[in-house]
């Protein structure tokens, strides 16, 4: 436990750490990435380079902060990231090392401000936030090792197959090397993929859905490839253009929260843009094999139709489920968006809708269902990458 000094200490602080947030966080990677190399086969390079992770990562630990009295408040937002971070196989020896250059960095930005009392209190602070992640993680490795089929951080895949979806999103078919089955998962996870790429000094890992229904042999993942320009493309280019069936890919067992509840009967809704189309497509292909009776909706933004996939797959289910509406927009034509008056035609307000695209599709998405009477409960959504630049209030 922390004592009350502490506490009021970190709460007299949080504000000053989060005018310095960015600042802090930029020279604690700079730093720790110059004395740990090897932390950089783990970290996601493209997301360095935009600044994207550096706020999430000082965004977490300011709210997790302001709630060192009461963590359990923030647990939900705990297990998202470590669902992440088991995905990436992080250990709990790496939280040391983050514990470190983080305070050497809140030292060297506050300058004479950071007290020993200021650091040694963030110290602590960080010890308590640190053992609540691990603690988390270490249950979530324990729990995919123990399934059937499971097993923990990487494992060597096979491309089985491959097949274009549509201009620009890719399926791979993935299957153990070894010949075993995979282990069951929740329609709406993903898995990383990490791979070595020829000319690249360090290992990459992205995270990618799972975009069919659990299947006892084999994952597959739908990807979209990246312009070559963008430094997060660099994996999505390689996948399509060099990874070919039978090539190997190391591939840890499925995680992450934004699951379809497979329990309810109630009307449930798919919104979807771009490649947000992956999940839905786990969860819409679950919905339409094992309760094809529950009221569906599957509402999808694509740019226009040479960049739609699997419209053929989504109107085979629908035509055979009982109860089942299917759209398309083109955000190519004048009227190709999905408006609040569609949302309120094909979503029943009174079910579950599930969202995901890119970031301005969800926020719009998410502030029409609201204004259409749907509450925070029955609206569930993941964005895909550091959840920082998420606005829906
Ligand atoms: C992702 C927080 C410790 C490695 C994240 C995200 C947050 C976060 C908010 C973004 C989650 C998302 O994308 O949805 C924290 C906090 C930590 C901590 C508060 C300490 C208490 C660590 C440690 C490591 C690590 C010890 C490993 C050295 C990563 C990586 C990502 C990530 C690799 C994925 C994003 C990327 O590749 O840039 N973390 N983290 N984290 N974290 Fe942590």
């Amino acid at each position: 436990m922390l004592s009350a000094e502490t506490k009021s200490i970190i709460k007299a602080t949080v504000p000053v750490l989060e005018e310095h947030g960015t600042a802090i966080t930029t020279v604690f990677y700079k730093n720790m990435f110059e004395a740990h190399p090897e932390l950089l086969n783990i970290f996601n390079h493209a997301n360095q380079a935009k600044g994207r992770q550096q706020a999430a990562l000082a965004n977490t630990v300011y709210a997790a902060a302001v709630h060192i009295d009461n963590l359990e408040a923030i647990l939900p937002a705990v297990v998202q990231i470590a669902n992440k971070h088991v995905s990436l196989g992080i250990k709990p020896e790496h939280y040391p090392i983050v514990g470190e250059y983080l305070l050497k960095a809140i030292k060297e930005v506050l300058g004479d401000a950071a007290t020993d009392d200021i650091i040694n209190a963030w110290a602590e602070a960080y010890g308590v936030i640190a053992d609540a992640f691990i603690g988390v993680e270490k249950d979530m490795y324990e729990k995919v090792e123990s399934q059937e089929n499971g097993w923990k951080f990487f494992k060597d895949f096979i491309v089985a197959r491959k097949e274009k979806e549509s201009g620009n999103i890719t399926s791979f078919y993935l299957k153990p090397a070894e010949g075993s089955n995979v282990p069951a998962y929740q329609p709406g996870q993903y898995i990383s993929v990490r791979m070595s790429i020829p000319g690249e000094k360090y290992t990459m890992i992205r995270q990618y859905s799972l975009s069919q229904a659990s299947k006892e042999d084999e994952f597959r993942i739908s990807v979209k490839r990246e312009a070559d320009n963008d430094p997060n493309g660099r994996v999505s280019v390689y996948l399509h253009e060099e990874v070919n069936v039978g090539d190997r890919l190391e591939v840890s067992a499925p995680a992450g929260e934004f699951v379809l509840d497979t329990e309810k009967k109630s009307p449930v809704a798919f919104v979807s843009g771009g490649v947000g189309i992956t999940p839905m497509m786990s969860m819409f292909e679950t919905v339409a094999t094992m309760t094809p009776e529950r009221p569906t909706a599957f509402l999808h933004a694509a740019r226009n139709e040479s960049f739609h996939a699997f419209d053929q797959d989504i109107r085979k289910y629908t035509a055979s489920m009982d109860n089942a509406t299917y759209k398309t927009l083109y955000s190519d034509e004048p009227s190709g968006y999905i408006t609040r008056e569609l949302l309120a035609e094909y979503v029943d307000v009174s079910g579950e809708v599930y969202v995901c695209g890119p970031v301005p599709f969800m926020e719009a998405m998410i502030q029409e269902l609201r204004a259409l009477g749907m509450n925070e409960d029955q609206i569930h959504f993941e964005f895909f990458g550091p959840a920082v630049a998420l606005q829906t209030v």
